[in-house]
């Protein structure tokens, strides 16, 4: 039975992990525990679900436990899902970016129905006066992305981890991105996608609770799944990472490595390509 960890658990679970790949350690094995004998302390240890199989061919299970009450649950049609979600953010003030000049919030675009999902970091400049996200320059390159991909930006559905703009568009900071990934995690149960795609470390690391490289994250599926989906009918999704957008602008060098990783996603579901992004 997969174990819910609680976020600062995961976190430290996650820095040991990492610190033990740094070692060169890549494999885990679970001590059978004697439950009559183990202590209070070993007892609660959770359970680290990496499969023992080779760097980068695991698959690792990811539950996202997100401690929110949802309005939406029971409502079975993700568009009046999504709108519950939307209607219980209002005009939010559960962090300090609402008061650091942003102009509105940046709820989700797309598909209520896809079956992929792409997920970025936070609203730019104009991501924040559109009130749509990823209709930027970094949002251009995500639709060339998404059109080699032999579909088009309708069909899939683009989010954030935070729904505010960051002043300056620096990095959402920890406290934020605790606070709005709940509404993130509650509209991904809402569409209960096939795939996610994770757009660059922040949305990966936010996602997975895992605070390893891009060298690292990329490459793998992990399995995904907002902690309380009780839907016997979605066993939640497949989640890649890749770059970010923006950072491929910086850097198109690493577009082929960007085309690799949606090529994974291609084939998991199905999709033919047109051709390779510009
Ligand atoms: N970068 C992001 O991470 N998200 C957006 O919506 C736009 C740029």
């Amino acid at each position: 039975m997969a174990v819910v960890l609680n976020p600062e658990l995961r976190r430290a679970l996650a820095e040991r992990i990492r610190f033990y790949h740094d070692l060169g350690i890549y494999d885990f094995y679970q001590r059978p525990v004697a439950h009559a004998q183990a202590n209070a302390a070993e007892a609660s240890q959770p359970e680290i679900r990496e499969e023992m199989s080779p760097r980068k061919s695991a698959v690792v299970s990811v539950i996202a436990e997100e401690n929110v009450s949802r309005a939406e649950s029971g409502v079975k049609d993700p568009v009046a899902a999504l709108q519950l979600i939307r209607q219980d953010i209002g005009d939010c003030t559960r962090c300090k970016l609402h008061k650091l000049g942003r102009k509105q919030i940046v709820f989700g675009v797309g598909n209520s129905h896809a079956e992929l999902m792409f997920v970025g970091e936070g609203p730019g400049a104009d991501e924040d006066i559109q009130g749509e996200p990823f209709v930027g320059r970094a949002g251009q390159l995500l639709n060339n992305m998404i059109k080699a991909m032999g579909i088009r930006r309708e069909d899939v559905y683009i989010a954030n981890v935070v729904k505010c703009r960051p002043p300056g568009n620096r990095t959402p900071e920890r406290d934020e991105c605790e606070t709005c990934s709940p509404f993130l995690m509650r509209q991904i149960a809402a569409i209960k996608p096939k795939a996610i795609v994770a757009l660059g470390a922040v949305a990966a690391r936010n996602m997975l609770a895992i605070n390893a490289p891009m060298s690292e994250l990329r490459g793998r599926w992990y399995d995904f799944k907002p902690a309380g989906v009780s839907d016997p009918s979605w066993q939640g999704a497949r989640l890649a990472v890749t770059y970010h957008p923006a950072f491929l602008l910086r850097d198109p060098r690493q577009k082929g490595e960007a085309w690799k990783d949606l090529q994974m996603v291609m084939k998991y579901l199905g999709l033919e390509s047109p051709g390779k992004p510009e």
